[in-house]
Parts: structure tokens; C-alpha cells; sequence
């Protein structure tokens, strides 16, 4: 069965809540003889009501249980609609897809037990109901991809490790997988590295501090800072920048992850109070916001990384992969490895974390384990995510 191939959808939106990203990958056998190909990827925004209102969940403001069950059936029909725009872009019925993989929409994640009514809970929340996009694409979605991996003890975060694992474990290359989303995270896969030799974690801010500086200073006309133009008038200031690299955040030993909790609204005001110290002017503090995203992740590679782990290759992918400055400054400050955008190994920068839920959904259908236990610290293999069938034809 598992040898004919299968059309499958990603779906994703992240931590940035631009929109969703929508990939189609024609997927045929079985771990360590899996083939995908990517066929193809197309991007939906969020109506701006809608974005707003997700960013302000995400923040931890107040929500009633009736709007955030709302919210949870009107981010599926949204990933519905996206579903069904995508296949008319890429001319495929619909019919010919056998499964869905959707993320949905993190709007709290908490991987390690906290202390919750006199006893230590995690949890995590990915809304955009799944029933609600099989019934109306008609093709059976698979959703709800981390409660499985928190079940067993995990963080239920990073997923994508797995998918990286299938399309970037190298016999010759030690690799590192990069996703500049709102929040950056890294999957280490040392040369010729079996499963439990991969481990991820968050690096800290991506585009989640330069998107919110934009978002302030044009008071909400630009929402990024596109190819980082506004960036690239500011000036260097590098006592600011070494205040911003004393973030505790990075010191952290892994296995760590992080979200807006951490690098939202509360990170934006205290990068403001910084600015006015230094006597930062708008753009310089989205230059340092930048450079301090490039060199938090150079800080993770040298504190954890490359110090027992031979690197060639730094593949990156998501929107951040399309900033100039951010890229430039990690090629500078890693000498000796090549840094490559993922759209050169044949993945559209765009299109990467959504591929990564079809072949995460792919197994689930398949009933294989896809959290790597090295990487969530999960105590064994999970078959993660929920299936919502299609209704019958
Ligand atoms: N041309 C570009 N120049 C600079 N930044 C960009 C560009 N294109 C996208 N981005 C950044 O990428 C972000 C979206 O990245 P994405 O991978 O979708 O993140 P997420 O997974 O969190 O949704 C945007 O908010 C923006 O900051
Ligand atoms: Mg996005």
C-alpha cells in the first residue's frame, strides 16, 4: 500500500500568523526508502480582524471559551478555503489528494510541566479544526500534531526534526537545518547521524522582534521590513547589541523552545527602553534587532553546537531566509560553513515547514512514530497527530 504514491497537502501558519503556507508533495514508500517530491506551494493571508485577533490570543490577553471555540471553527474554515485556492492554483482536483496535514495555529504552548491547580501540567493548543477542513475539501486531514508527544513527556515541539531528518541527513555533510519563522530553531544532523543522534531547539527570536519594531514604528502600515531595507539604514550600535545578546534565553541549555510568550509584547517594550538608552533612532534598533537575530543563532551553534559537531552545510528556510542582512551576518560570523537558503536543495523557502506536515501526516496515516525522542524528549516513539476522516462519498 505504502509503495503507491500519495498527493498530500501541508498546511502550516507559525508564530507569525502571516497567513497560511500551503505545500503539495507526491509521497511513495516507507523510513529509510521514503520518497517526496514537492510539487508545489502557495501562500493565504489571514483577513487582518482575523490576525489581530490571533496575535492578541497568542499574547496570553483574555478570551472566553466561546470565542476561542469560535475562533477554533473560523481558523478551519480559513485553512479550508486555503486548501481548496491552493489546489485550483496548482491545478489538481481535489479528489486526487488522499490526506491533509495541518498544523493549525499555536495560540499557547507550554513543553515542560508548570504547576497548574496543585499539580505540574504541559499543555499545547494548535486551533483551525481539522474535522471542519475534511468535510469541506472532502479529503481526510490529519491535525492536532503535538498533544502525542506531550502525552509521553515530551515538549511536543520541534516536530520538524523528523522531516529534516528525511530530506537533509547527509553521509558525507554534517548539517544544520535553520527556519527563520517568528521564532528560530535549528535540527542538528551530524554527518551520517541515525535518529537518535538528531537534536533541535529554539534559538530565540526570528522575525517575531523585527516584525514587531516595523509593526511599531509605522504604526501598523508595514508589517516587516522588507528585504530588510529599513535595517540597512540604521547605524551600528554595538553596545546596544551586546545588551540585546545578554538575553538569558540563549545561555539556556537545550532541549529548549520559546514563542510569543517570551519574545512578544513584553520583549518589544523592554528593546524600547534599551533604544532610548542608547539613543537608538527607529531603524537603528530594527539594524540591532536584526543583527541580534543572525548572531543569536551563531551563539547557539558555538555554545552547543559546533563544539562537538562537525558542520559543513546551514540550510535555511522560512521568511526569514528572504532577509539579506540577517543571511549576510551569518555567513560573516561562521566561517567555514556554507550557508545555503533550502530553495537550493530543491524546498522553497516558503514552502519547508508545510512539506514538513505532509510527511508528518503521511506517517501518521501510515501509523509510524514521528516525533524523534532526541529532539522533544519524549519518552519513546509517538504516532503523532489526530485523524479526521472525509465524510463518505
Ligand atoms: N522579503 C523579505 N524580507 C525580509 N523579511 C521577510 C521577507 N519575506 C518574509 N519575511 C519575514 O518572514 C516572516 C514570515 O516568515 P514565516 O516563515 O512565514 O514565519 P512563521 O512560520 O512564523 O509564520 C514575515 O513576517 C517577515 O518578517
Ligand atoms: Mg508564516
Amino acid at each position: 500500500m505504502s509503495d503507491k504514491p500519495m498527493l498530500v497537502l501541508g498546511m502550516m501558519s507559525g508564530t507569525s500568523a502571516d497567513g497560511i503556507d500551503i505545500a503539495l508533495a507526491r509521497i511513495s514508500g516507507a523510513p529509510p526508502h521514503l520518497n517526496a517530491k514537492l510539487l508545489g506551494h502557495a501562500s493565504v493571508k489571514f483577513p487582518a480582524a482575523v490576525r489581530k485577533e490571533i496575535l492578541r490570543v497568542a499574547e496570553q490577553q483574555p478570551i472566553t471559551a466561546g470565542a476561542l471555540s469560535q475562533l477554533n471553527f473560523r481558523l478551519g474554515e480559513l485553512f479550508a478555503e486555503a486548501a481548496v485556492a491552493a489546489c485550483r492554483k496548482f491545478r489538481v482536483s481535489p479528489k486526487r489528494i488522499s490526506l491533509i496535514g495541518s498544523h493549525g495555529q499555536t495560540i499557547f504552548h507550554q513543553g515542560h510541566p508548570i504547576p497548574f491547580f496543585g499539580s505540574s501540567t504541559a499543555s499545547t493548543l494548535q486551533i483551525g479544526e481539522a474535522a471542519l477542513i475534511a468535510a469541506r475539501t472532502g479529503i481526510t486531514t490529519v491535525g492536532d500534531f503535538r498533544p502525542a508527544d506531550i502525552a509521553l513527556g515530551g515538549q511536543g515541539a520541534p516536530l520538524v526534526p523528523y522531516a529534516d531528518y528525511l530530506l537533509y541527513r547527509h553521509d558525507k555533510f554534517g548539517r544544520v537545518s535553520l527556519n527563520l519563522g517568528g521564532i528560530a530553531n535549528i535540527t542538528v544532523l551530524p554527518r551520517a547521524c541515525k535518529p537518535p543522534q538528531v537534536f533541535a531547539f529554539d534559538t530565540g527570536p526570528a522575525n517575531m522582534l523585527i516584525d514587531a519594531l516595523v509593526a511599531h514604528f509605522t504604526r501598523g502600515r508595514r508589517r516587516f521590513d522588507e528585504n530588510a531595507r529599513l535595517a540597512s539604514q540604521g547605524r551600528r550600535l554595538p553596545a546596544l547589541l551586546d545588551d540585546l545578546l545578554h538575553d538569558p534565553y540563549l545561555k539556556l541549555a537545550p532541549p529548549k523552545s520559546t514563542g510569543r510568550e517570551y519574545y512578544g509584547h513584553a520583549y518589544l517594550k523592554k528593546i524600547l527602553v534599551l533604544g532610548r538608552r542608547h539613543r537608538a533612532k527607529p531603524n537603528d534598533l530594527i539594524r540591532a534587532a536584526t543583527i541580534f537575530t543572525a548572531l543569536s543563532v551563531v551563539d547557539a551553534l558555538n555554545r552547543f553546537v559546533l563544539r562537538k559537531t562537525k558542520i559543513q552545510q546551514l540550510i535555511v528556510s522560512g521568511g526569514g531566509a528572504h532577509n539579506p542582512l540577517i543571511l549576510a551576518q551569518l555567513s560573516a560570523a561562521l566561517p567555514g560553513i556554507e550557508v545555503l537558503p533550502s530553495s537550493r536543495l530543491g524546498v522553497p523557502e516558503d514552502a519547508k515547514e508545510a512539506f514538513a506536515f505532509a510527511l508528518l501526516a503521511y506517517e501518521t496515516f501510515h501509523r509510524r512514530p514521528a516525533n524523534l525522542p532526541s529532539a522533544t524528549g519524549a519518552r519513546g516513539a509517538a504516532v503523532v497527530g489526530k485523524i479526521s476522516y472525509a465524510p463518505p462519498r
